[in-house]
Order: structure tokens, then C-alpha cells, then sequence
């Protein structure tokens, strides 16, 4: 399908699993990407195989001028911009190890997730918006997650950041609806991604027993979602929060053990 023929995205994250598959949709759907990331190698590597279709760079998400600079940068390469797919994550190891629980978390841990989370995403917001505006269209996809509508024992800063973009897209949609903008919010539960795979290699068979489908989410799910939310084909759909996470949140709590107790009896 070629639904965002002439259309231009940026894609932040886009060097990570996630993001890169979504700018691979999104150009064979037509549209010219730019792939943004805090790497600029993995923001080259993805963007490489995608030719003129792609220009990579180099950004930070918690930097004010560093966001304004992307999106002017691929106006004046591109010509336009109609989709802003926020999915930038802070990735560091060290930080991340230490995002535990309200009382031994450092609060320079809850800041810097919190900036690139959350800041981050709505500076991309405060800064594309005017070009999709004067246009008179477009589509904000924000990543979040199902950390954001669930408690757990550790990543108090990475669920609340991802609670908060959930906010946010509410926002920005009924602040811009009028104007031609949607704004919709996507919610991956496990998907598995060599950053996953890597810093956590026990949880998928913990979290296979919750998952309702036969197999893991992959990025080019995720992708596939991007691209319609991208597309008119969701034209009526803004302000939402899709899960998608085969079904991990559509059971009972006790789902898993009971399945666990009727086949063992
Ligand atoms: N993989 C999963 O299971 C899963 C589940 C739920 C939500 N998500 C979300 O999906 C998105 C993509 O995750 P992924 O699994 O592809 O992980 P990933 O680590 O591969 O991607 C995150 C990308 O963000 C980039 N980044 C980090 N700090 C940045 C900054 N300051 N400025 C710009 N870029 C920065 C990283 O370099 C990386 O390429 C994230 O928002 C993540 O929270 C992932």
C-alpha cells in the first residue's frame, strides 16, 4: 500500500528498533522520512539502505534548539512536513538501572528520563505543529507504553514519562483539532527488539505467559500501526491511546495462573 504518497515524517528514535522499522513502512508507503537520533551512526545506518528517501540526523531530544533544529532542517530538505512520529526513549544503561522506586530513585534519574521522555515529545509537538497547521494537516504519532497505564516494581520514571505522553496527545489533539491536526498516542507492550532481548533476556518467558497471541509483537507490528495512524485511513480516529500488546491487557489478572493450574490438571 502507498498511502502517504508526498508525504514527509521525521521519525525521533528512528536509529532503534522500533523507529527504524517504522521509517522503513513509512517510505514504502511513499513518504520521505528524516531519521533522528542521539546516534548519529544508527541514524545513518538506518537511513543508508532508504536512499534519497531518508536524510539522518543527528538530534537531542531533551534540547530545545536541538529539536527546532531537526524539524526546520528537514522542512528546508524536504519541503514540507506532514507526520512527527515522537518514539525517542532515554536508552542509557547506567541511568536506566537506577530508574527503580519513588523512595531510591535519584531525582537527577527522574529528570533526565522525564526531559527526553516527556519534554522531548513536546518540543517536537511545539515545534512541527506550525508547519502542519499552516498546511492545514497532519498526523503526531507519540509512542508510550503500557508502562504508562500500569504500576510495576521498578521504572517509576519510564512508566510515568510514558503516562504523561499519553496526556499529552489529548492535549495537543484537542488544542490543534480544529486546525487539521491529529494526535494519537500508540502503547507497545512487549516487543521484541535487540535493545529488549539485550538488557533483559529472562522477562519475555515471564511475559509469554500473559500474552494472548501465539508470538511476540515485532517492530514492523508497531510499524504497521505508525503507517495508519499516519494515513487518512484513520482520519477519524485522534486523542486515543492504542495498546497494542497481543492482548496482554485485554485478561483477567489470575489469567496466567489459572491457564498454568487447567493444564496441569
Ligand atoms: N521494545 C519494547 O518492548 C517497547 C515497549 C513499549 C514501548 N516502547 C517504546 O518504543 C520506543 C522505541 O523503543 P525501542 O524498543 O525501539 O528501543 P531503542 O532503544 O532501540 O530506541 C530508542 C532510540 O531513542 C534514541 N535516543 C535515546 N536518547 C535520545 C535523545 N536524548 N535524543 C534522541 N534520541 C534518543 C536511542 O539512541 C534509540 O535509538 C521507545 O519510546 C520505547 O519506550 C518499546
Amino acid at each position: 500500500m502507498r498511502r502517504l504518497e508526498g508525504r514527509v515524517a521525521i521519525v525521533t528514535g528512528g536509529g532503534g528498533g522500533i523507529g527504524a522499522a517504522v521509517a522503513r513502512r513509512l517510505v514504502a508507503e511513499g513518504a520521505r522520512v528524516a531519521i533522528a537520533d542521539l546516534i548519529e551512526d544508527s541514524a545513518r545506518r538506518a537511513a543508508e539502505p532508504l536512499g534519497d528517501m531518508a536524510l539522518a540526523v543527528q538530534f537531542d531530544a531533551a534540547a530545545p534548539e536541538s529539536v527546532k533544529a531537526l524539524v526546520e532542517r528537514t522542512v528546508a530538505h524536504f519541503g514540507r512536513l506532514d507526520i512527527l512520529h515522537n518514539n525517542a526513549a532515554m536508552t542509557d544503561p547506567v541511568l536506566q538501572a537506577q530508574d527503580t522506586t519513588a523512595i531510591d530513585i535519584p531525582i537527577e534519574v527522574w529528570n533526565t528520563t522525564m526531559s527526553i521522555n516527556v519534554t522531548g515529545y513536546l518540543l517536537g509537538c511545539k515545534y512541527a505543529l506550525p508547519y502542519m497547521i499552516s498546511a492545514g494537516a497532519g498526523s503526531i504519532i507519540n509512542t508510550a507504553s503500557g508502562s504508562g497505564v500500569m504500576g510495576d516494581l521498578a521504572r517509576i520514571a519510564y512508566g510515568s514519562s510514558k503516562g504523561a505522553i499519553i496526556a499529552l496527545t489529548k492535549y495537543v489533539a484537542t488544542q490543534y483539532g480544529q486546525q487539521g491536526i491529529r494526535c494519537n498516542a500508540i502503547a507497545p507492550g512487549v516487543i521484541l527488539t535487540p535493545a529488549l532481548e539485550a538488557t533483559a533476556p529472562g522477562l519475555k518467558e515471564i511475559i509469554k505467559r500473559h500474552v494472548l497471541t501465539n508470538r511476540f509483537g515485532t517492530p514492523d507490528d508497531i510499524a504497521a500501526l505508525v503507517a495508519f495512524l499516519a494515513s487518512d485511513e484513520s482520519g477519524y480516529i485522534t486523542g486515543e491511546s492504542i495498546g497494542i500488546n497481543g492482548g496482554s491487557l485485554a485478561h483477567q489478572p489470575h489469567y496466567a495462573d489459572l491457564a498454568a493450574a487447567m493444564a496441569g490438571a
